[in-house]
């Protein structure tokens, strides 16, 4: 039989704050996650939907870079906008903040520290590419330089768009800073592993052998992971934004962007219950193995929510594993791609502004096309048909036949 919990914890993926947020979100996170919460609410059952603004990360600081203003700048601003376009959209989040919190940073820092100090990390010294000149190192997206391949003079790092290889940054011949156009360095530089190596039984037994209710799509992308083999992974980065990595001589370096961000949920979950004491304390809703724990996110989220997170919180030890991960594919937009990078969107609060007083068009067109088991194109030939054709014709005549029945047979 299916176990019974007392309480559900619901997270959607935090979002980037480097980028308002767009229909393809909704459509494969929020609005699900709405309709869940919504669902349990009515229903009488104790739940909790968490949501924020997820600001480290290198994204946020090129947006900084490229605008000359700072990284806070452009959280700030980011964080702002999405948080009032989710409420103006009607998305019912009990809490919504941010990783730039107080209480997140130490939330994070602790996290870390506990699994530092318990040795469950393993420290490994690498070459990494250095900019001399600026004194940085750079990530596989701001490295550029001659593809090995088709030697197209301006490959990234991690692929090269002309002929579509996939690469490693030492695999480019005469390597640079993208930004600045400086040649690279290799310098040795120490960073803290997670050693998923030694999860991957657990992993397999629990996802494989436990799960096999999870959507096709997210089970199937764990066992690709799984049959691959894990390996160790790095949880540190050598950056100046994000929350500094809370051991001695390890001054320049912060948290991987994944590791903080999904420990987000839990401080937002504390920032909610410590502001009110009648949710009872954050804990249970993490902690208590009688609350189900459900992460709503997109798909290319799923090998940090399915393995990489649970592996953190199983390391951690004191708390309860996601029981469910439902994972949307894509929406795309007239047939394209929707690019935060490219300016290709349809942008919530564009879309609330232009279209005042038309929430539910947008939630019903997005529910009715979810991208649940293979990509979907949104385009506005639809929405304008299945507005007609459904909401107005279908749903209004309904509604309209029933009223005026009652109002003939049942006096109103
Ligand atoms: O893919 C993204 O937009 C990430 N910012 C999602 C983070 S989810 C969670 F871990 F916070
Ligand atoms: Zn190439």
């Amino acid at each position: 039989m299916e176990k019974q919990f007392k309480r559900t914890t619901i997270t959607s993926a935090l979002p980037y704050a480097n980028g308002p947020v767009h229909i393809g979100h909704l459509a494969g996170v929020y609005v699900p996650a709405d309709i869940y919460a919504r669902y349990l609410r009515l229903k009488g059952r104790e739940c909790l939907f968490i949501g924020g603004s997820d600001e480290h990360g290198v994204p946020v600081t090129i947006r900084a870079r490229k605008e000359g203003i700072t990284v806070q700048q452009v959280v700030d601003r980011y964080h702002t906008l999405i948080k009032d376009s989710f409420e103006r959209f009607g998305i019912s989040f009990d809490v919504y903040s941010r990783t730039t919190s107080p209480t997140h940073h130490k939330l994070a820092s602790d996290f870390f520290r506990k699994l530092y100090d318990e040795g469950k990390f393993v420290e490994q010294v690498t070459e990494q590419f250095y900019d001399e000149q600026t004194g940085h190192f750079l990530t596989d997206r701001n490295i550029k330089g001659e593809c090995p391949r088709c030697h197209a003079p301006e490959a990234y790092g991690d692929q090269c768009e002309k002929c579509g290889a996939t690469l490693s940054p030492e695999e480019l011949i005469n390597p640079y800073n993208a930004e600045t156009g400086n040649p690279l360095v290799r310098k040795a530089t120490k960073h803290w592993y997670l050693p998923l190596d030694k999860d991957q039984q657990w992993l397999e037994q629990w996802i494989l052998g436990e799960h096999k209710e999870w959507r096709s799509n997210v089970y199937g992308q764990c066992k690709s992971w799984l049959d691959g083999g894990l390996r160790p992974r790095a949880v540190t980065r050598d950056l100046e934004w994000g929350i500094p990595v809370p051991v001695e001589g390890a001054e320049g370096k912060v948290l991987y962007v994944w590791f903080d961000a999904p420990i987000g949920y839990i401080s937002n979950t504390k920032e909610l219950c410590d502001a009110h004491p009648e949710l009872g304390s954050w804990e249970k809703w993490w902690k208590d193995p009688e609350t189900r724990l459900v992460h709503f996110i997109g798909k290319d989220n799923i090998v940090f929510h399915c393995i990489v997170f649970p592996a953190m919180l199983k390391a951690h030890g004191e708390y309860i594993l996601p029981d469910n991960v439902p994972a949307n594919e894509f929406l795309n937009l007239e047939g394209n791609k929707i690019s935060t990078s490219r300016n290709y969107a349809v942008w919530l609060n564009e879309y609330l502004d232009e279209l005042p007083g038309r929430q539910d068009e947008l939630r019903y067109v997005l529910t009715a096309n979810a991208p649940e088991t293979k990509d979907n194109d949104f385009t506005w030939d639809d929405f304008q048909a299945r507005c007609n054709n459904e909401l107005v014709a279908v749903y209004g005549n309904f509604v309209n036949r029933a009223l005026q029945l009652t109002q003939k047979y049942y006096e109103g």
